[in-house]
């Protein structure tokens, strides 16, 4: 279907100077497959930094953005301010964002739709948690995300979707390529009964949550999974590995 397979690094609120710098070596040793895209997701603190050291190949992302474009909103940034240091990408409504700082589905629409109108390409994430996948409402939570942000998404072009079960991010318990795929699959399908044919064969869904050199490949081949979101292992040699996973 013509995907291009698409690995995120997501930093998430790790590293200093002399970390991220030994982080980068390794990703330019890589070799990196190069028909896969990578994109490293960074504190916004050091995006200039990382996007000096690292090859244009890779992409640099933001991991927040608030909704409007300036103003007095103390602690926030806009994603003009992302781009204008060296971004071209965003992650928006990861789990963190929607537990830890009670993000909704609609901030999370709107910061997704103002990101894209300043031309950032968006990971935007879904996923349920633990309780919800034991009371069977994995696809209700996730249709329920999805439905929201097509509320706000005109043009899918730019946005790459992360699926990313909670009860799987930063726990060793990865999903099985079954249970990814089997959400991957039905999300494609409510993709065609909701959006379109064209975008369910086009929106790339990356799979995230304990994502290791180990499981990549089988999670890789499986049909609907275009690529990772990867926490722990991102900041770690194995990343190399994950990211040549399709090879
Ligand atoms: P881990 O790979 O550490 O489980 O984190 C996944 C994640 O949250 C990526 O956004």
């Amino acid at each position: 279907m013509g995907r291009k397979f698409c690995v995120g690094g997501n930093w998430k609120m790790n590293g200093n100077k002399a970390e991220i710098a030994e982080i980068v070596k390794t990703l330019v040793a890589g070799p990196l497959d190069p028909n896969t895209e990578v994109v490293i997701g960074c504190p916004a603190v050091y995006i200039s930094y990382v996007r000096g050291l690292l090859p244009a190949t890779i992409g640099v992302a933001g991991q927040n953005s608030y909704k409007v474009a300036k103003g007095a909103f103390t602690g926030e940034v806009a994603p003009a301010m992302l781009k204008d240091v060296g971004a071209d990408w965003v992650i928006l409504g990861h789990s963190e964002r929607r537990q830890i700082f009670g993000e909704t589905d609609d901030l999370i629409g709107e910061k997704v739709a103002h990101a894209l109108a300043e031309g950032l390409k968006v990971i935007a994430c879904i996923g349920e948690t633990l309780q919800e996948r034991e009371s069977n409402k994995t696809e209700e939570v996730v249709f329920r995300q999805m439905s929201v942000l097509s509320k706000y998404v005109k043009d899918w072009t730019n946005v790459v979707v992360a699926y990313e079960p909670v009860w799987a991010i930063g726990t060793g318990k990865t999903a099985t390529p079954e249970q990814a795929q089997a959400v991957h699959s039905v999300l494609r399908k409510w993709l065609v009964d909701n959006v379109s044919q064209a975008v369910s064969d086009s929106l790339r869904i990356q799979y995230g949550g304990s994502v290791t050199a180990a499981n990549a490949k089988e999670l890789a081949s499986q049909a609907d999974i275009d690529g990772f979101l990867v926490g722990g292992a991102s900041l770690k040699p194995e990343f190399v590995q994950i990211v040549n996973a399709k090879q």
